[in-house]
């Protein structure tokens, strides 16, 4: 698809929803689904690099996902290692920097270890950021960040009259992507119509976009087309023009 001329989010935020569909419809296990879900985050990513988007931001597990049996979570957590082994080379290629949001200190070691790693080699890389939500939940995110805020007006370091939006989006997870941390753009794959507790406050004014494709058959062109979709929303931040 011809993106000539067309307006380019700077931030796109994706639910990567449908790998288990996905394995099923092809009698294959679940765990399968994802491994090739991981297939095309990589391809995914190549394609925002190349459209000079800023931000990408994949939900990759959220802070429900632990319901889920052992075995399929275990596979989940293994991911990060599959995806960095077979996939730095190009991100650094590529200039892509990886950040991570969501709650860490639940995550197995090596996988803390993994993505911390991919963090650092890629701290100096200036290009797209792909940041990573892992046992991220949005609800979760917002505690977080009145508990954060609480302690420092306790200690006298803000006034409660001083909590404002911009204070608030620097308590949140998401304050390492400014000026781009609220999605323009957020795209939900497999049919399924909902948020899931995904960046509940950075998605207010979000535009949004839903496709029945299941993720991992997701390609480079359907994200096109989720990006000439938006091209055609007027958005107007609550405004009439
Ligand atoms: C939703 O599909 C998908 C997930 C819960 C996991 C998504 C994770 C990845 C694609 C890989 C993450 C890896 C890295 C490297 C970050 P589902 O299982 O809920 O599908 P279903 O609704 O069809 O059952």
């Amino acid at each position: 698809m011809n993106l000539d001329n067309m307006k380019i989010p700077n931030h796109v935020a994706i639910i990567m929803d449908g790998n288990g569909r996905w394995a099923k419809k092809r009698l294959l296990p679940r765990v399968m689904g994802h491994k090739k879900g991981v297939e095309t985050i990589k391809k995914i990513t190549i394609r925002a690099h190349q459209l000079n988007i800023k931000v990408l931001t994949v939900y990759a597990f959220s802070t429900e996902n632990w319901a889920r049996p052992k075995d399929e979570v275990n596979y989940l957590m293994a991911l990060p290692k599959d995806f960095f082994d077979s996939f730095m080379p190009e991100l650094m290629k590529n200039n892509v920097k990886v950040t991570y949001i969501g709650n860490a200190d639940r995550l197995p070691e090596d996988t803390k270890k993994i993505l911390n790693r991919a963090v650092e080699k890629t701290q100096d890389n200036t290009g797209l950021i792909l940041n990573i939500a892992l046992n991220y939940g949005g609800r979760q995110e917002i505690v977080q960040t009145i508990q954060d805020i609480s302690q420092a007006v306790f200690r006298n370091e803000i006034k409660s009259e001083e909590i404002t939006e911009d204070l608030v989006d620097q308590y949140l997870m998401t304050q390492h992507l400014k000026p781009y941390s609220n999605p323009d753009l957020m795209i939900r794959t497999s049919g399924e119509i909902r948020l899931s507790n995904f960046l509940l406050w950075q998605l207010a004014y979000s535009e949004f976009y839903f496709t029945d494709v299941l993720w991992p058959d997701f390609s480079t062109d359907d994200f096109d087309q989720a990006i000439a979709a938006y091209n055609k929303r007027q958005r107007r931040f609550g405004k009439i023009s």
